[in-house]
């Protein structure tokens, strides 16, 4: 594997690499599962084109002097003067976007229109989802860390690398995946990482880890039907991620932090934010929804994800999600982000961000959970100094030509990128606190400046510092 991992880094074949060959317009095709523009950009013979379509493109290439290598390697046949792709080798960015981080060895890519379906023990590549774990997870250096449901063993990749030195366990219930993981860490320099077959948390019971990572098993699917393990557990519900979000506590070192994507289901006459945030146990939680979808649109997006659409099963597979959402009174389904962080007194926030946020969320995710701490616990007799958050603008909003703003936004430029409406002692306190100056002066100073009663102005501080602490307004 050392040989081959050579030949690939040689050949140029990153993300980077990848991306210029192909250009915008064939990139964006591919992206929609086109393949005709990036064949046509990959017509040269160069070593980069030959590996974007073998491993990328998943087309026959002529035999060349990298054959016995990838042959031996298991990545690759050859017959007819051909070598076709058994397995697929795709490279990985880094969270940032800055440099190469390895290479993912996963089944190849079913695509629509190829007559079949995925297999039922299929190992997924790197996908859309796992880069957006990847990007959350926090950069804070571990020790061991944990990759619950590994797959092709991206995201232990990922924090490996962030992390030299640490110890490394990938766990799958499914042994090709355990198989092709191991050759993902190879590729990509991962040493001496232990991987163990087992569901959920089973095979590292009694075992506590700094981090724990999980792309779950999350979709909601019906039992009938074709399962996928890649992406289904096979347990009732949402129960995957209930219940790894109710365990986690135990396989954790205090403080150490369990992050994972979700889908939650929301059930008519119960609200979402009280079920998912009834989960957590023994934790700090910040529990983010990212979109959610209707019934159909859910049934649809997992139809298509497994190229079931446009099969003669379709609709009966389709009737079938239908049925299984409605016998639960399945409103709708949630997906997002769950971080988790070992805490003797736990701190639980649920909430709805839709909007775009600052990438990498990992970069400043301690940051976000010691926040949701620290405005749990805040008074203004707690003697604490604040400092405005860096990257803070105010907007005043009115008619113009008006003295006095209508309304008064703080906005934060970088990170969550929170706008909050707030009142002048806020907006004053944002102006002033730079970390230095004690808290009770300043409030005194706000009530002389507007005329208003000081322990009024210390009440109203008292009220709505916390949640402005708690949403990054102040530090
Ligand atoms: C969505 S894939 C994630 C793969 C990879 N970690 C990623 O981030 O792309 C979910 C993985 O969970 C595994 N899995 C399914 N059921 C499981 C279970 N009960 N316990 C542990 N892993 C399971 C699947 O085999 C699959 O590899």
């Amino acid at each position: 594997m050392r040989r081959v991992r050579e030949l690939l880094v040689a050949g140029g074949y990153t993300v980077a690499g990848v991306r210029e060959l192909l250009g915008d317009v064939a990139g964006g095709a591919l992206a929609r599962d086109e393949v005709v523009p990036a064949l046509r950009a990959t017509r040269g013979g160069s070593p980069l084109e030959v590996l974007t379509r073998l491993f990328w493109l998943q087309v026959p290439v002529p035999v060349d002097g990298m054959a016995d290598e990838l042959v031996a390697a298991g990545l690759v046949e050859v017959s007819g003067g051909e070598m076709r792709a058994l397995l697929r080798v795709e490279p990985l960015e880094d969270v940032g976007g800055q440099g190469h981080a390895g290479y993912v060895v996963s089944d190849l890519k079913v695509r629509p229109g190829m007559g079949r379906l995925p297999g039922e023990d299929h190992v997924v590549g790197a996908g859309g989802a796992s880069g957006n774990l990847a990007r959350l997870v926090v950069h804070r250096g571990v020790d061991n860390l944990l990759d619950l449901g590994t797959g092709c063993g991206v995201q232990a990749i990922h924090a490996a690398g962030r992390n030299p030195g640490a110890s490394v366990t990938a766990t799958d219930v499914n042994p090709r995946a355990l198989e092709l993981a191991a050759m993902s860490f190879a590729l990509s320099g991962v040493e001496g990482a232990e991987l163990l077959r087992g569901s959920l948390l089973e095979p590292v019971r009694g075992r506590r880890f700094d981090l724990i990572v999980s792309n779950p098993p999350f979709v909601v699917a019906p039992e009938e039907g074709p399962r996928f393990t890649y992406r289904e557990s096979g347990m009732a519900g949402d129960d995957f991620c209930r219940m790894l979000v109710g365990q986690a506590s135990q396989y954790l070192r205090e403080g150490g932090y369990c992050q994972l994507l979700a889908n939650w289901l929301h059930i008519d006459g119960v609200a979402w934010e009280e079920r998912v945030g009834g989960w957590v146990d023994g934790c700090d939680a910040w529990i983010v929804q990212r979109d959610v979808q209707d019934p159909a649109e859910y049934a649809e997006l997992w139809l298509r994800d497994s190229c079931e659409a446009g099969t003669p099963e379709y609709r009966a597979r389709y009737d079938a999600w239908l049925d299984y959402f409605e016998r639960r009174g399945v409103a709708g389904v949630g997906f997002g982000w769950i971080t988790l962080r070992r805490s003797e007194r736990p701190v639980v926030r649920v909430e709805e961000l839709r909007h775009a946020v600052e990438e990498p969320v990992g970069a400043y995710v301690e940051d976000v959970m010691d926040g949701l701490k620290k405005g749990a616990e805040f008074s203004t007799s707690c003697g604490k100094v604040l400092a405005a958050a860096p990257g803070l603008v105010q907007e005043q909003i009115g008619p113009p030509g008006a003295e006095d703003p209508e309304r008064i936004v703080l906005r934060q430029t970088g990170r969550l990128r929170r706008a909050a409406g707030v009142g002048t002692v806020e907006a004053g306190l944002a102006g002033v606190c730079d970390g230095t100056l004690p808290l009770d002066p300043l409030l005194d100073a706000i009530a002389r400046l507007t005329g208003a009663d000081a322990e009024q102005v210390r009440a109203h501080a008292d009220a709505v510092l916390p949640e402005l602490i708690a949403d990054g307004f102040f530090i």
